[in-house]
């Protein structure tokens, strides 16, 4: 992969990289759509990445179909699907080197999921180095995510530009994840108060309503009506720092993760002031 990605760079090629950990969905292939736009040749990577998940989180039972996302890959025009096996990427298992984005990872899902964030920004430094990519996408789906390592690649010189796609929802406005499939028909009604939630919370301050307290109280209700659902966080935070914010002055985000029986799912939206 460095070699090609070597050769293509030297050819004056522009490189768009997609990272996922496989499973596609509309979502993954509203990516590589955009990346096809971006780029004269596509980098697909799939890899499920064992240090992003903590114990007891589904790594095990993370759904994989390498055949499947193939053929998702090439009806959306990838050049090449980098699937390396964990021992490629980690040949002497856990790198002694890790990349931590401090202040942006230690709130929202940072909390629940200790380390998790130090193995993303870690993995996705090296598929950068692996790849060399000049513009890699992102999802706003895993908002936290796409900040964090914006700011890795602006903090550590990454010579790429991070750019952010808006989440993919289905039909009914869930929005897409791989970890979907865990979740039973009877459960689908409260997953679904998470975008209810949010829909809620932007009719609210489109409304006038300012108080980030009266907003996630909006949200909270709508998540709480389910029994089988916990909330993990429902926070109105700055779109850049992520701190929280008490008045929808300027442009907040709204983000929420919340435990559906055993599945946890997370959410969020722009919110704007009136
Ligand atoms: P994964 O969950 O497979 O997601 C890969 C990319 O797809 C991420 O940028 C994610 O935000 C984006 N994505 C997922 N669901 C989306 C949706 N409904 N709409 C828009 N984009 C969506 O995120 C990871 O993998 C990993 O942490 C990774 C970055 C690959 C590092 O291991």
């Amino acid at each position: 992969m460095q070699a090609l990605s070597g050769e293509w760079r030297r050819e004056g090629l522009r490189i768009a990289f997609v990272p996922t950990m496989g499973s596609l969905h509309e979502g993954h292939r509203r990516l590589l759509e955009e990346g096809r736009r971006r780029g004269d040749r596509l980098v697909l990577s799939v890899f499920v990445n064992p240090t992003q998940f903590g114990p007891g989180e589904d790594f095990e039972r993370y759904p994989r179909d390498l055949a499947r996302d193939g053929a998702i890959a090439e009806g959306a025009g990838t050049d090449v699907l980098f699937a390396p096996a964990a021992e490629e990427v980690y040949p002497s298992g856990r790198p002694l080197t890790r990349v931590t984005v401090a202040g942006l990872t230690d709130r929202l899902c940072g909390k629940s999921r200790p380390g998790h964030f130090d193995g993303v920004t870690t993995v996705v430094a090296k598929l950068f180095n692996i790849v060399k990519p000049h513009v890699a996408l992102f999802g706003e789906k895993d908002y936290q995510q796409l900040v964090a390592v914006r700011r890795m690649a602006r903090d550590l010189d990454f010579d790429l530009e991070v750019t952010g796609v808006e989440t993919v929802r289905e039909p009914d406005g869930l929005a897409m994840s791989s970890r979907n499939v865990y979740l039973a028909p009877e459960d689908r009604e409260a997953a679904l108060s998470l975008s209810r939630g949010v829909a809620r919370a932007r009719e609210a301050a489109a409304a006038g309503e300012r108080s980030a307290e009266k907003i996630i109280e909006i949200v909270r209700e709508v998540i709480a009506a389910h029994p089988q659902n916990a909330i993990d966080y429902v926070e109105l935070v700055n779109p850049e720092t992520l701190e929280g914010v008490t008045v929808l002055r300027a442009e907040a985000r709204l983000m929420l993760a919340v435990r559906v029986r055993g599945t946890r799912l997370i959410d969020n939206a722009a919110l704007r002031p009136a």
